[in-house]
């Protein structure tokens, strides 16, 4: 039986003819689109023999940086934009609902159950903020009993995974629930701008690549409810100096909201407070469950805890 010899031209077509036939039809998709594309990187790239055992390298140590607590392949994932467009493929607009953006690694599962109204800042500082708004259907009938998951970072931009000897367990987390008219309400602080992890192999290639590393701030939610689908998503705070350059891609400006300042003396007796504070206000829409386009509306509530658990 003639064996091809494996040069440059006949590398792929040899490498995909030793998948089995009675493989699973989608992993046969799969492998063999990762192999197609990863044999033609290296024939446009040329690497040399260091600069592929550098690359072998990189994937070594990011791996080995990763753990129950860090998951810097997320972290390349979501600075490479892979994330975000693995997000726009399974959340195509269907019926208008709010739009997603990334999780991020610093979500974790087990947030304080809230009551509305709740504070969620549990260290002392930063610049108070009352959060609120409506989950809604599609026609602004409200959704009563919708869970909404919060997290976001301190005013130094750490998360409280990040700092789990210093910050309060539950710091600047919870998880709280719609009213009879869909409302949702609680109280934080003002979320700051933060670098993304780096110092590990991603922030090494985004410093090569002359890239920053911050993202603009934000509060991150994932919310859900019976018959609609998970809406994972970021309220970004509007003028922050990184919108336009999230390191992770994540912006859409329908997702922008006014964080707004009040400092008159009367309003802060009102709310019993000594120093200015901010309110923003969203209305989030989530689309049903039936809304799927080309079986890609999976706006699954994350299984796995992925940065540590509260
Ligand atoms: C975040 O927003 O928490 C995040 C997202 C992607 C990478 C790092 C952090
Ligand atoms: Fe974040």
């Amino acid at each position: 039986m003639s064996r091809p010899n494996f040069t440059e031209e006949t590398a792929s077509d040899i490498v995909l003819s030793r998948m089995s036939d009675d493989i699973s039809p989608r992993l046969r998709e799969v492998m063999t689109s990762i192999l197609r594309h990863v044999h033609a990187i290296v024939r446009e790239v040329e690497p040399t023999q260091d600069e592929w055992l550098q690359a072998i390298l990189f994937l070594t140590r990011t791996g080995q940086l990763s753990n129950d607590v860090r998951q810097e392949f997320i972290l390349l994932s979501d600075t490479m934009g892979v994330s975000m467009l693995v997000d726009a493929i399974n959340n195509r607009k269907g019926q208008g609902g709010t739009e997603s953006t990334v999780l991020g690694p610093f979500y974790a599962v087990g947030s304080p159950e809230l009551p509305l109204g709740a504070n969620i800042a549990r260290e002392p500082g930063g610049q108070p903020c009352f959060l609120s708004g409506h989950v809604l259907a599609p026609d602004h009938s409200p959704i009563v009993g919708a869970r909404l998951d919060v997290w976001h970072s301190n005013s130094h931009g750490f998360y409280n995974v990040q700092q789990l000897e210093t910050q309060p367990e539950g710091n600047l987390r919870g998880v709280f629930h719609t009213d009879a008219e869909g409302r949702w309400c609680f109280q934080s602080i003002m979320p700051s701008s933060y670098p993304v992890p780096e110092d590990g192999t991603v922030g090494n290639l985004l410093r090569a690549m002359g890239r920053h590393a911050w993202r603009p701030a934000h509060v991150h939610f994932i919310i859900s409810a019976p018959g609609y689908q998970t809406l994972t998503t970021h309220l970004f705070v509007n003028g922050d100096k990184y919108l336009e350059s999230d390191a992770v891609f994540g912006v859409k400006d329908s997702l922008i909201v006014d964080f707004i300042r009040h400092d008159d003396p009367r309003e802060l007796a009102e709310r019993g407070l000594t120093q200015p504070f901010y309110t923003a206000a969203y209305e989030f829409v989530l689309e049903p469950l039936s809304a799927t386009i080309d079986g890609h509306a999976s706006r699954r509530l994350p299984q796995t805890t992925r940065a540590g658990d509260d």
